[in-house]
């Protein structure tokens, strides 16, 4: 298989950890690229639900050698914790699992700036985040205060933390949160250091090496476009790259290396936290949507919110990402809902405009331009082939991919592995 990128085109949980358990069969290694454990996507083998946050998705398949990046922030305890949750399912990563040291680590007092900042936020401008210290962690990156797991397993580990707790304990002070216990969290991370020393490596030199012995690599997107922090609904974004470009920055792997771009797709529109979303469906629709889909995070519990699809979105996305193809998921979801819409446009202070304004609220503002097709009655959840699908359904698909000018790649119809169509690739 090329070196292929797959990233979300909307706002996260497309449904990334299921396509990415499919191509992992033709990948040799799977490598996550940006975000933490803010990321939750489930794969679905036989009856069993997994989710996965921080570990790639291709853990699932015994063979497969799975990165995490130099570009994602590393929680250390919630890593633990989720290799002995695989390992309690018999499934092993000794091996065949590394995770950069040139990661940053994520701490506790990241997550209680993240959870004290939202506190402090009014209503109307929380972001909404998950609360783990996400944006902090990325906060430090860039103000080269932060440590990374090169740090976390040398032996220097203490010294190297204590200026750091001191000069946050100031900050946590002024947000009238909680000092940190210096001594309780070196003891927590030195033994966490020493449980994970056997997995840090220069994932740099592995991942080049690999490409080198035609080796082929699927980088797991987390997040999605309009949660990038660049090209996103700023300032409620995450704090990565989650677009295509973050895959090399985010792995140290050539952009001339990478041979094809994924974008994973909804066959509708879902986004959890707060931010303007123009195709949002307040009404019983937009609840259909939320309960036939199971639109409940896979990190946090939260309800996603759910609305109609938007060809803005996606045709901004596909400018970003250049992708080669559609994996486009959960159409099933669609089924029996009798007129479907699709916007084509916005309508923003008297004018129609069919690209992303940057300013947020102008976004708020945006009312959406639909157009309308007829949607379908019978089930597609037995479907196995494109031929097969209902009429309306293949309409609604092939006009999708029209609006984009990006063809079909893949098309899900349900969480299962075998709910999966491969149509171009
Ligand atoms: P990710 O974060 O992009 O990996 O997505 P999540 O795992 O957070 O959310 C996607 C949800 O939809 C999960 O519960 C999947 O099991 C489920 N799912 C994925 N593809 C399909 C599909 O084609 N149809 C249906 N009904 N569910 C799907
Ligand atoms: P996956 O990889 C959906 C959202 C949060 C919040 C914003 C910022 O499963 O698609 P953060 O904790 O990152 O600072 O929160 O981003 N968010 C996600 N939404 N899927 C995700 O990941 C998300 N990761 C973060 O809800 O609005
Ligand atoms: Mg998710």
């Amino acid at each position: 298989m090329p070196n292929t990128v797959l990233v979300g085109a909307q706002w996260g949980d497309e449904g990334k950890g299921k396509i990415i358990d499919v191509l992992t069969r033709d990948a040799d290694v799977v490598a996550r690229f940006q975000g933490g454990n803010n990321a939750g996507h489930t794969v679905k083998v036989d009856d069993r639900k997994y989710v996965l946050h921080l570990i790639p998705s291709g853990i699932l398949h015994a063979d497969k050698t799975c990165v995490i990046g130099n570009g994602v922030v590393v929680d250390p305890l919630a890593l633990l914790s989720e290799l002995e949750e695989l390992g309690g399912c018999g499934i092993e990563a000794d091996g065949r699992f590394f995770v950069s040291d040139r990661a940053h680590v994520v701490f506790p007092f990241h997550g209680a700036i993240d959870a004290s900042r939202e506190a402090r936020l009014h209503k109307g401008r929380k972001i909404g985040t998950t609360k783990r210290g996400i944006g902090p962690a990325y906060g430090s990156k860039v103000s080269r205060v932060g440590l990374r797991m090169a740090d976390l397993v040398d032996p220097d580990f203490p010294d190297l933390l204590a200026p750091y707790v001191e000069e946050t304990n100031d900050v946590l002070k002024g947000l009238g949160a909680e000092a940190i216990d210096a001594e309780r969290l070196t003891a927590d991370y030195t033994a966490a250091a020493g449980k994970l020393a056997p997995f840090v490596a220069d994932s740099v030199t592995v991942l080049n090496d690999a490409v080198r012995a035609g080796k082929s690599i699927l980088f797991e997107g987390a997040q999605g476009t309009m949660l990038d922090i660049d090209f996103g609904t700023y300032p409620y974004v995450t704090s990565s790259n989650a677009t295509a470009g973050g895959a090399c920055t985010g792995t140290g792997i050539p952009p001339h290396r990478i041979d094809r771009v994924i974008g994973v797709i909804k066959a509708y529109t879902t986004r959890v936290g707060e931010g303007p979303f123009p195709t949002e469906l307040t009404d019983e629709v937009g609840s259909h949507l939320a309960k036939e889909g199971k639109e409940f995070g896979a990190t946090t519990g939260r309800p996603r919110r759910c609305g109609w699809f938007d060809a803005v979105v996606a045709r901004y996305s596909v400018m970003i990402n250049g992708f080669d193809y559609w994996a486009m998921t959960k159409l099933d979801v669609l089924d029996g809902v009798e007129n479907l819409k699709i916007c084509v446009g916005y309508e923003c202070d008297g004018e129609i405009c069919d690209t992303m304004p940057a300013n947020v609220r102008c976004l708020e503002r945006c009312k959406p331009v639909y157009e309308e097709m007829a949607g379908w009655r019978t089930s597609t959840r037995e479907v196995s082939r494109l031929e097969d699908l209902p009429a309306q359904a293949r309409a609604y698909v092939d006009r999708l991919c029209e609006l984009t000018g990006v063809p079909l790649g893949i098309l899900s119809l349900g969480p299962g592995r075998k709910r999966t169509l491969r149509v171009g690739i």
